[in-house]
């Protein structure tokens, strides 16, 4: 976007001025709306304010999942879909696949080399991965010594998270509560290199973190798409009503005619408050504690707003699924442009490092 001009008359790059934000997403199929709501809309708040580098982290899904590339690619053009559905503009952001981009690979290589192995063997959330796992192996190979299970690749894991964010030298990193452990890690490694080659070239990249909570599954359980407890961001209008037909309620209330109690409601109210106006979850909590709704009623209501908060997005995703060859154009093209910066950091980074 060549967008002003300085006063030697050259155009300069209004995106090189604004602070650089890097996230990445697995593909791990169709988002949930938990996803929506935790990530993609603060995501999308951020693209006029930063230079975006959002990406979809097909290499660290085969940290633990090398053996499941079945599903991989369409599980990225669902990424995609929902991503640029939700409002991710490929011309205001960089919407790029991490496998595109192998200057991430090489950076990785350099930096695999200044990282201490005790660093990556004390990462909090190695325990947590073994377990996702072992979760894949038969009973009788349960007991078997982890580090035959723990790939390089699962070991390398927050250096290659520390590759995504210095390969374009990101200043901010959206994240999850769950990776600042990794942010704190990236911190260090650019501490460390900045130290060892006596240089301030790198940012140290600060987390910003997701300030919605992230949405519970129907069944009250952490909303994820293994536990069979989400609603898709793609899913039809029927499918969200019948989704949310099941959803736990205030477990005292038995008979139509017992009042109800919103706050012990653990799914249905949180989500009026989440997608309903003021106005809306007085009424409903009204209905709900004077019985003259009955959970089936306010289910339904609940079923309706939900839908139409849903519907441009998921009308738009629709459109897309019928126009595949341009959503592969954004990945491909995003991937280029990322590139370009890529490249130029890396040019830096040898000549840094002295290396040939
Ligand atoms: N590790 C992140 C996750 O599992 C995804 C990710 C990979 C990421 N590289 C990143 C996020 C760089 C932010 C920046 O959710
Ligand atoms: Fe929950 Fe609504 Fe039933 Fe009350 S009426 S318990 S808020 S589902």
């Amino acid at each position: 976007m060549l967008v002003a001009t300085e006063h030697t008359g050259r155009r300069i790059n209004m995106s090189e001025s604004k602070k650089r934000i890097v996230s990445g997403m697995r593909p791990t199929g169709k988002l949930h709306i938990g996803h929506y709501m935790g990530v993609l809309r603060n995501w999308l708040s951020f693209q006029d304010e930063y230079d975006c580098y959002f990406f979809i982290a097909d290499w660290h899904a085969l940290t633990t999942k090398y053996d499941q590339t079945k599903d991989l690619k369409q599980n990225i053009l669902d990424v995609a879909l929902d991503w640029i559905a939700s409002g991710i503009d490929p011309e205001r952001s960089t919407i790029y696949l991490q496998s595109l981009v192998p200057e991430t690979a090489e950076l990785h290589i350099l930096l695999s080399m200044i990282t201490p192995q005790n660093w990556v063997e004390r990462d909090p959330t190695l325990k947590d991965m073994v377990k996702i796992l072992r979760g894949n192996l038969d009973e009788s190979e349960k007991d078997q010594d982890i580090s035959g299970i723990v790939s390089y690749g699962l070991l390398g894991y927050p250096v290659l998270m520390s590759a995504d964010i210095m390969t374009f030298n990101a200043s901010v990193v959206p994240v999850g509560q769950d990776q600042l452990a990794h942010l704190e890690f990236t911190r260090d490694v650019v501490r460390r290199f900045n130290h060892i080659y006596k240089t301030e070239y790198f940012n140290e990249p600060m987390p910003k973190l997701t300030q919605t909570p992230l949405l519970k599954g129907i069944d009250g359980q952490k909303m994820g798409k293994s536990f069979n407890n989400d609603i898709k961001i793609s899913d039809s209008e029927e499918e969200t009503a019948k989704k949310i037909m099941r959803a736990i309620t205030d477990r005292s209330r038995i008979k139509r005619t017992d009042p109800g109690h919103p706050d012990e409601c653990e799914v249905v109210c949180p989500y009026f408050e989440i997608f309903a106006d003021e106005e809306t979850v007085k009424t409903q909590r009204k209905n709900c504690e004077e019985a003259i709704w009955g959970c089936a009623d306010c289910k339904k209501q609940l079923a309706v707003i939900m839908n139409d908060y849903f519907r441009d997005v998921r009308t738009k995703r629709k459109e897309l699924e019928q126009n595949l060859d341009y959503v592969h154009s954004v990945i491909r093209g995003g991937s280029e442009k990322a590139r370009e910066t890529s490249i130029k950091i890396l040019k830096d980074i040898k000549e840094i490092m002295q290396l040939y």
